[in-house]
């Protein structure tokens, strides 16, 4: 059975779109893509159905990675699917914990960074920033999916 990670922020245009993009390139480098499914979703309904935020894939192109997500909102029906959920921010994290209906969906949520060796806290919204917001979630981003993927080797997948 794939592993399933669904990665969330507020609006699903910026952060979780990269957070998506990221692991599946890093996935694919190590060989893992076979093994694990991913996606992206937001909190709120704001921008269904749209591409990632032009800025945001621009960055991340820089870095080699496709953002082709089409933004939707999270669904009950996501805490039974996916084996992780992973919030991008505090106010994702708490959302996500109340919308969770028992102890069992509430113990697969977390946050990006508790997967980081080198950033805690927030992925800061870049939506109303400058060119260094999406910078900086690409390097908290990265850094976390490299420990991501090191929890999902030591525990899931085999090399
Ligand atoms: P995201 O960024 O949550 O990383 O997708 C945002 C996108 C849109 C808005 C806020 C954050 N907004 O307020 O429209």
């Amino acid at each position: 059975m794939k592993k399933k990670v669904l990665f969330v922020c507020l609006g699903n245009i910026c952060r979780s779109p990269s957070g998506e993009a990221v692991l599946k390139e890093k996935l694919k480098t190590a060989g893992l893509d076979k093994g694990v499914y991913v996606d992206s979703a937001g909190t709120s309904s704001h921008h269904i159905g749209e591409p990632a935020d032009l800025r945001m894939r621009n960055h991340a192109l820089k870095r080699g990675y496709h953002l082709t997500s089409t933004a939707r909102q999270i669904q009950t029906e996501d805490f039974e699917q996916f084996d992780f959920i992973i919030a991008m921010d505090n106010s994702n994290y708490q959302n996500l914990l109340n919308k969770a209906i028992s102890p069992e969906q509430k113990k697969k949520i977390s946050m990006m960074t508790d997967f980081s060796k080198n950033y805690n806290g927030d992925v800061p919204d870049p939506y109303f920033g400058g060119s260094a917001g999406f910078d900086n979630v690409l390097d908290i981003i990265e850094d976390s999916v490299d420990g991501l993927i090191k929890e999902l080797i030591n525990n899931f997948l085999s090399l």
